[in-house]
């Protein structure tokens, strides 16, 4: 049985929670790939809200193993205390939850570091979440890192720490007058919550792999998405880790035979948070209505996001980088409220004009959109339970995105709720028999 990725196409947030929770109904095994607690999934089951970090959407069903992959970065502080939140509300996640040795560990210099390094870029900063993301990347590239295993092994992790720590306490004390940071003392922190997470370390390649050749189907989870990439995205204002479908591959160790669906989950307009550019953002009444309408404020920092009309250019680009099968398009709900749309169907600079993602950050910085207006449906839709029984503006405008994109639309949701989504067309993840 083949593996499904399931990738943001665009700059993150566009509700992979959402569909990788919905989709994983048919799935034995859902696999996160890269990124650590920068991400932030909502997933509604019935009346109750979770809100997920780390653990893979997956753990919401009963018969799906979570997996975090070689590819994540871990804060084992916030994975206990999201395992712990999980337990109390009935979950047995200590036991079903499987961490790949390779992962690595976000340690406290890696916060510290993360708030001190945005702190000095002052304007230019990059609206990191201040996780220590990019200073754990930045340790596993320089091959200084500790990892998940290295957490049940007391001498390598004491001489793994006092090792790196005679450099980051250097960085701290020299450049950024701070105290320097005690071995022993964040030994004894990470060997406490090495007790609480023995259970699940485990050998995931070969867990993914004796599942693939079971014929399970595996579903492999990013976080963030394609215009975060740091090969992809809008360098330098992208996360330290691979969204893209590529990265699935290099983050669960996957090889691409095995890959026969990559879904690219889009929202019906656009949203960043952080800083970089944003062709189609908003900056009127109609952006102050999305944002409240969509209630999008960040699930990780609360972080107000910016918004903007859908960008085609962007759409064309994910399909491109990632190799889209299909569109799970989210929060069509949200347009309800506008009269009319407006599309981003290439961008103008200079005089020409940009049907493709333009090759050079200064064409992407002052890009001016060319729109495209489409007529709005002017009614709730959230409660609609089949496509077709969608206004017909609603369906146009899916079929505008679609012809744009280049991507099939299979899904489109009309809210947070597993029951608010309508299947466009009927190609199952695991064909049914
Ligand atoms: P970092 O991943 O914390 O280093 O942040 C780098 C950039 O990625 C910032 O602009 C963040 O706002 C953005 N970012 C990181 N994770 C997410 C996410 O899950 N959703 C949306 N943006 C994110």
């Amino acid at each position: 049985m083949p593996a499904t990725i399931i990738v943001g196409a665009q700059w993150g947030d566009e509700g992979k929670g959402k569909a990788t929770d919905l989709l994983a109904d048919t799935t034995d095994l859902v696999v996160r790939y890269q990124g650590g607690n920068n991400a932030g999934h909502t997933v509604i089951v019935g009346d109750d809200v979770f809100k997920l970090h780390l653990i893979p959407s997956g753990i919401l069903y009963p018969h799906v193993t979570p997996v975090i992959a070689d590819g994540v970065v871990i804060d084992p502080k916030v994975l206990i205390e999201e395992l712990e939140g999980l337990e109390a509300r009935g979950l047995d996640p200590f036991a079903r939850i499987k961490v790949s040795g390779n992962a690595h560990l976000i340690m406290p210099y890696h916060r510290e570091l993360d708030m001190l390094i945005e702190r000095r870029l002052g304007k230019a900063k990059l609206g990191t979440t201040k996780r220590g993301i990019g200073p754990a990347y930045a340790d596993k590239a320089a091959r200084v890192g500790l990892r998940f295993q290295d957490l049940f092994d007391e001498k390598i992790l004491r001489q793994k720490l006092e090792a790196v720590l005679v450099h980051k306490n250097e960085q701290l004390s020299k450049i950024y007058n701070r105290l320097p940071m005690s071995p022993d003392e964040i030994a004894e922190e990470y060997l406490r919550y090495a007790d609480r997470l023995r259970p699940l370390h485990a050998d995931t390649t070969d867990l993914i792999h004796t599942s693939l050749e079971a014929g399970k189907h595996i579903i492999l989870e990013g976080a963030q998405g394609t215009l975060l990439d740091l090969d992809h995205g809008t360098y330098p204002f992208v996360t330290s880790s691979n969204p893209v479908a590529g990265g699935a591959l290099t983050g669960a160790g996957v090889g691409p035979r095995h890959i026969d669906r990559v879904i690219g989950i889009t929202k019906a307009y656009v949203t960043r948070v952080g800083a970089g550019p944003f062709p189609t953002e908003l900056f009127d009444e109609v952006g102050e209505r999305m944002t409240d309408v969509g209630g999008e404020y960040g699930t990780t920092t609360g972080r107000r996001r910016r918004v903007g009309w859908f960008d085609a250019v962007l759409a064309r680009y994910a399909n491109r980088v990632n190799g889209l099968t299909d569109i799970f398009l989210t929060k069509l709900d949200v347009l309800s409220e506008f009269e009319a749309l407006q599309v981003a169907t290439a961008y103008r600079y200079e005089g020409e004009e940009y049907r493709h993602f333009p090759p050079h950050q200064s064409i992407f910085h002052h890009a001016e959109p060319v729109y495209e207006e489409v007529p709005g449906w002017g009614r709730d839709i959230s409660d609609v339970e089949h496509y077709d029984d969608l206004p017909q503006a609603a369906r146009d405008y899916v079929d505008f995105l679609e012809e744009q994109s280049g991507v099939p639309v299979t899904w489109v949701s009309v809210g947070p709720k597993r029951s608010q989504t309508l299947v466009r067309r009927d190609v199952p993840l695991v064909p049914t028999a």
